[in-house]
């Protein structure tokens, strides 16, 4: 335990102390919409969501009627500090509470990522026709895998990969609004409350990313 605290507050200095240069930014409150896109072809989810930069809450629910039609009826509010998060079903009323083990995510760039380089999508010389960003990048907590996130200059996320050994995902964000425009949609809905959590089974990890696997 002790040296569990020591490793961890050494892992925070060195963090500290390498990032002087580039010190990753934070993406500030959000709403907007996201498409989650497995390389492999398949339109994984198209939907609203709500972020808090602050208090570290996501709620993504995926939006049926919309397009590019997914069938995958998904609605999550996630708690990344506290490490947990609730599949949510509005329509039966009933909720589904997890134990997150990874929270990373693609509106955030991790604290140890790495400064990639600075791009310009589009045109850097006509005006209206180009976007400015920062490429950060790292490797994903169990080491299987890599990430890859571009943001504004402003830190707004504009799309992230994540590359896993069994599948690869494009996660693309639109339409933001750096604020956020129903707070209610991160408050636990009343039957979710005193929830127990589901126990996990061996082998599987809880991650944002993994609702989409
Ligand atoms: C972000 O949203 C939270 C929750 O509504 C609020 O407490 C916080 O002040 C907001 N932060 C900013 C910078 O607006
Ligand atoms: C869902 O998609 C439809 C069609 O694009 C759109 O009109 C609607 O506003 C979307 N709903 C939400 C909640 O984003
Ligand atoms: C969208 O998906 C639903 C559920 O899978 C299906 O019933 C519907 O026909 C689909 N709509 C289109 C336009 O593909
Ligand atoms: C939700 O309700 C529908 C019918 O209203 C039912 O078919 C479905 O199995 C329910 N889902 C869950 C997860 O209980």
């Amino acid at each position: 335990m002790y040296a569990a605290i020591t490793l961890f507050v050494f892992m925070c200095l060195t963090a500290t102390i390498s990032a002087d240069h580039h010190h990753p930014c934070h993406s500030p409150n959000m709403t907007g919409v996201m498409s989650v896109l497995s390389l492999k072809g398949e339109v994984k989810a198209v939907g609203a969501f709500t972020y808090d930069s602050m208090g570290k809450k996501l709620r993504f629910k995926s939006n049926e009627s919309h397009p590019m039609n997914t069938s995958h009826g998904l609605d999550v509010l996630m708690f990344f500090e506290e490490g947990k998060f609730y599949e949510i079903d509005t329509k039966n009323k009933t909720c589904e509470k997890k134990t997150l083990h990874c929270p990373m995510h693609p509106l955030d760039i991790p604290d140890d990522a790495k400064f990639w380089s600075t791009i310009n999508s589009g045109s850097a010389s006509i005006e209206g026709e180009g976007l400015k960003l920062n490429v950060w990048g790292g490797s994903m907590p169990d080491k299987k895998g890599h990430y890859s996130m571009s943001v504004t200059m402003g830190c707004l996320p504009v799309s992230t990969f994540y590359f896993t050994e069994s599948n690869s995902f494009l996660f693309t964000i639109m339409e933001v609004e750096t604020e956020i425009k129903d707070p209610e949609l991160l408050v636990l809905p009343s039957y979710c409350v005193g929830q127990p959590v589901e126990e996990t089974p061996e082998g599987t990890v809880n991650s944002f990313l993994n609702e989409f696997m």
